[in-house]
Formats: C-alpha cells, sequence, structure tokens
C-alpha cells in the first residue's frame, strides 16, 4: 500500500503557502435564500417563501479557488462577470479567499450577466433554482485583452487549473494559447474538462473527468477497471498528458501514467456520504497544489482522492484544510510517521 512520508507531507505543507496556482476559467456566484413556507400564495398556487437568512459562495472555477484557499494556496484568477451586483459580490468573495488584488484578473462584460443561481430553501428543501446566465464565447478583443497579461501571471505560477464550466470563457483558441504559454514556461496544466471540449486539451499535465464525462467523449460506457484502464489509454494516445486522472464517485479514482504505462486505482475512503457537490474540484485543487509543492502523480492523487472523502462527508461544495489532511492520512494508515 502506497504511504506518504511524514516528513514529506510536512515539507509539502510548508511550500503550499509560497505557491500560487492559477485558475482560469467560468466564474459563477451560488446564492442561496433561506427561509419557512407559512402559506400559499394568493396570487398562484406557489408556496410564499419568507427570507430570513441569505447567502452566497463561490460556484464554478470559483469554488477552485476556495478549495484553494482552504488548503493555504494563494490563487491568481482569470474569469469574466458582468457589470452588476453579483459581479461585485463575486469580486468582494474571491478577494477574501487568497486572492490578492492584483491577482483578480476579472473581464467586466458590458452585455452579459455575472453567472447567478440562486436556490430557494424552505424548511431544509430546495423550492425552486433561479439561473442567471447567458453562455457567450469570448470574443476576439475579450481574448486579446487577457493575453496582454496571461504571460506574466503563468510565470509567476507554479501551476495553472483549467476549470471548465462550457460557459464560453474557455474557448478553443484561448484554451491552445493558455497551453502553449505554459508549456513554453514549463508550467503544469491540469483540467477539468467539458466533454465538447474533451480532446482540444493536448500536451497538458493531467486531465480529471469523472466516468460520465470520459465514457461520453468516447461513446463508451465506462464501468470495470478494464473499462476504465482502456479509455485512459485511448484518450491519452490523443491528448498526450503526463497523466489521465478519471474519478468513478463512489468507487474512488483511476490514475494513468503515460510514460511509465502504469495505473492505480485507488478506492473511495468516504464513510458517510453526505453531499458530492464540488468533490471533482476538490479533488484537481488539491492533487494540482500538491504535485506542484513537490509530490509524485501518485502521492498528489492519493491526497486527493483522501480529500474528496472528507469534503463528500460536508454538506454543500465544501473544502479541506491542511490538518483535516493530515489526520485522515494517518486515521486512514496512509501516513508513514517513520522519520
Ligand atoms: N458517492 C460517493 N461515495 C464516496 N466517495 C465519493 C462519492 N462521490 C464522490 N466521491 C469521491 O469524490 C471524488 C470525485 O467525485 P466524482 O467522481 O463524483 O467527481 P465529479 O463528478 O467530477 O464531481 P463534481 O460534481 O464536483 O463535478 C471521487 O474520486 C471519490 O473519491
Ligand atoms: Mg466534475
Amino acid at each position: 500500500m502506497l504511504k506518504i512520508k511524514k516528513s514529506l507531507l510536512h515539507q509539502t505543507f510548508a511550500k503550499l503557502s509560497q505557491i500560487k496556482v492559477l485558475v482560469i476559467g467560468d466564474l459563477i456566484l451560488d446564492e442561496y435564500l433561506i427561509g419557512s413556507v407559512e402559506r400559499i400564495s394568493p396570487e398562484a398556487p406557489v408556496p410564499v417563501v419568507w427570507v430570513r437568512n441569505e447567502k452566497q459562495t463561490l460556484g464554478g472555477s470559483g469554488n477552485v479557488v476556495q478549495n484553494l484557499s482552504s488548503i493555504g494556496v494563494n490563487g491568481i484568477v482569470y474569469g469574466r462577470i458582468g457589470n452588476d451586483k453579483a459581479g461585485e459580490s463575486l469580486e468582494r468573495i474571491l478577494l477574501s479567499n487568497s486572492v490578492a488584488k492584483e491577482d483578480l484578473v476579472l473581464l467586466k462584460s458590458k452585455t452579459l450577466p455575472t453567472i447567478l443561481k440562486t436556490r430557494i430553501i424552505a424548511s431544509h428543501q430546495q423550492v425552486c433554482r433561479v439561473d442567471r446566465e447567458e453562455i457567450v464565447p469570448l470574443t476576439e478583443a475579450e481574448e486579446a485583452t487577457i493575453l496582454e497579461t496571461l504571460k506574466q501571471k503563468i510565470k509567476e505560477s507554479s501551476a495553472v487549473i483549467l476549470s471548465d464550466y462550457d460557459k464560453g470563457y474557455l474557448t478553443p483558441s484561448l484554451i491552445q494559447s493558455v497551453i502553449s504559454l505554459c508549456n513554453a514556461e514549463e508550467k503544469i496544466v491540469t483540467v477539468d474538462p467539458q466533454v465538447s471540449h474533451f480532446f482540444l486539451y493536448k500536451n497538458i499535465h493531467i486531465m480529471t473527468p469523472n466516468h460520465h464525462e470520459a465514457g461520453k467523449a468516447l461513446g463508451k460506457k465506462l464501468a470495470s477497471d478494464s473499462e476504465i484502464e482502456s479509455a485512459c489509454r485511448e484518450i491519452s494516445e490523443r491528448i498526450t498528458p503526463d497523466a489521465m486522472m478519471i474519478t468513478r464517485g463512489e468507487k474512488g479514482m483511476s490514475i494513468y501514467e503515460r510514460k511509465t504505462n502504469t495505473f492505480y486505482h485507488i478506492p473511495t475512503v468516504a464513510k458517510e456520504v453526505f453531499d458530492v457537490t464540488g468533490a471533482g474540484d476538490t479533488v484537481i485543487t488539491t492533487y494540482t497544489a500538491f504535485v506542484a509543492s513537490g509530490m509524485s502523480i501518485k502521492e498528489a492523487a492519493l491526497v486527493s482522492n483522501v480529500s474528496a472523502g472528507i469534503v463528500v462527508g460536508k454538506l454543500g461544495a465544501a473544502t479541506v484544510t491542511q490538518p483535516e489532511i493530515e489526520d485522515a492520512l494517518r486515521t486512514l494508515g496512509y501516513l508513514d510517521e517513520a522519520v
């Protein structure tokens, strides 16, 4: 069984606070209006929710930033917002999540709204969700603006995460430009892909789709270990990454290292599952941060699987901390405490 040396874990923890990880992708504001229902509306046969509490959190690529902040990593963020209140909220919340003002590079669209998903919750039940979004790809002019500063920000970062929610920020040409710049600067790129863009992500470090997404991209159903293995090989032949990771929900995850042609199947460590929302964001964030701070592919994958096991035991799009990771590694027998 793979174990992680306690000294390596502590060295990696120390390194986390020194690096910056660049997150590029679709920013979303998640909003929750929480209240109770006392009566049915006289206007239509619908409940009237009396709102007592309101909450706004980071969604989409913003959830990756929140995960970075929680493990003590500073983020550099590229994304798009609208010229509206939700955009102001996103900006404010990102700035309170380990992103410095000069590292928050937001394109403010004059025509598009900030992507906002509002959940109305009464007595712990979601009554409905209200979405505000216009999915429009970046314009050439917007891409040109992004590329003016991107090279410098890539230089300042240790790794780049592409968090693709298919909302228009990651266009094929931007994807290509980012990967070329990162390859030139020798910075690793990790990708949480959308099926429609799957094979555009060539020459990256790793891609982390779930088994449904990988299956859709290949037009196959992926269930058994051997089906997952041949999918990893097939995708790797087409995009030539250093490694390929497929997350498999309650089955944990599988990783393929292309150079050595080896597979690791890591079972989930979650004991209780409350909410799997955002587990994929936790996987890509912890994996990227730990590999960029000195761990091997295998070790970083193990840490990311353990981290996902922790977050699925919490409610909402949750995050993990360094002490939680160390405790879980110890409890699960993955920590080698010998000096
Ligand atoms: N039902 C579950 N039981 C146990 N562990 C789980 C479960 N769902 C997810 N996990 C853990 O979380 C990791 C990522 O989950 P999953 O494969 O569902 O990713 P995802 O579908 O991309 O998630 P997201 O909804 O955030 O996009 C898994 O590798 C596993 O470790
Ligand atoms: Mg996912």
